[in-house]
């Protein structure tokens, strides 16, 4: 089971995760970090500013593999993950340009895109850090119900539910691509270490279905359960729906520090 932990704000999420992060990167200067767009992890990439800044942390060998991309969109869009992760991981971060990775970027063609990308995080070492959001169909990445949980980074079809949360970042929901190019459930349980977060009610659902329901391509989320060491942190809404909410509490507030997840 993953180690779930019950938090009272977004910031306390993100202290925990960028000081996990921090400590890595002192011991491993060349670590891989896997890196999520949407609201949700804003709070580590600014806890984690902040900590780099503070301790003088050397990240010029970082590299970082993005979670995902929209395929119909011009790259430079403000709204691309490319531009996305630009802005609020990699200046943010101060992390070399040359070292931080998109799915599709560079690709020769759509076709072996997946594959080649598949092929760079395994060349850079596989990634020692995974940061997860969840979306409101249970989907990680963009791996939406149905995906298969052995998949590789592939292109998908969005589902609408998805098309439509994610219009607020376009003039219309028209605008939002219809087609992704995600890691796959596959990929992503490669990373050494998950960290799923969530925040919000409207989180509740998905998150209790991952953590506590069937492992099932219907809820892609729930693949979190085949990790060994997958981290879920929840503010109390998004936590609202666990059924064992109070032994996750119990749990954390008696973990020694000799105890592994
Ligand atoms: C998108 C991304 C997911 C992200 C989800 C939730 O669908 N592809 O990686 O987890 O949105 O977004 P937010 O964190 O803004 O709620």
């Amino acid at each position: 089971m993953a180690e779930v932990l019950i938090v009272d704000s977004q910031d306390e999420a993100g202290a925990i995760v960028a000081r996990e992060i921090a400590d890595l990167l002192k011991d491993k200067p060349d670590a891989v970090l896997g890196v999520a767009t949407g609201s949700t992890p804003l709070a580590v990439y600014r806890a984690l500013e902040q900590l780099i800044k503070d301790e003088g942390i050397d990240v010029s060998q970082v590299r970082a593999f993005a979670l995902d991309e929209y395929v119909e969109i011009d790259p430079n869009h403000p709204e691309s993950y490319r531009s996305v992760i630009h802005r609020e991981v990699t200046e943010r971060l101060g992390l070399n340009p040359e070292y931080v990775l998109v799915p599709g970027q560079n690709a020769t063609s759509l076709a072996t895109a997946g594959q080649e990308y598949d092929a760079a995080i395994e060349a850079a070492g596989g990634v020692d850090v995974q940061i997860l959001g969840i979306g409101r169909t249970g989907h990680i990445g963009f791996n939406e119900p149905g995906s298969s949980l052995a998949s590789g980074t592939r292109i998908k079809t969005l589902a609408a539910a998805t098309r439509r949360d994610n219009a607020r970042f376009f003039d219309s929901e028209d605008e939002v691509p219809i087609h992704c190019i995600t890691q796959g459930i596959g990929t992503i349980l490669k990373a050494r270490h998950l960290f799923l977060l969530a925040f919000g009610e409207s989180k509740a659902d998905a998150l209790a279905a991952s953590i506590e329901g069937p492992v099932t391509a219907s809820c892609t989320g729930s693949a979190i359960q085949l990790h060994p060491r997958a981290t879920v942190i929840a503010d109390e809404a998004a936590a609202a729906k666990f059924d064992n909410a109070e032994y996750y509490r119990f749990a954390a507030a008696n973990k020694p520090d000799w105890q592994g997840l």
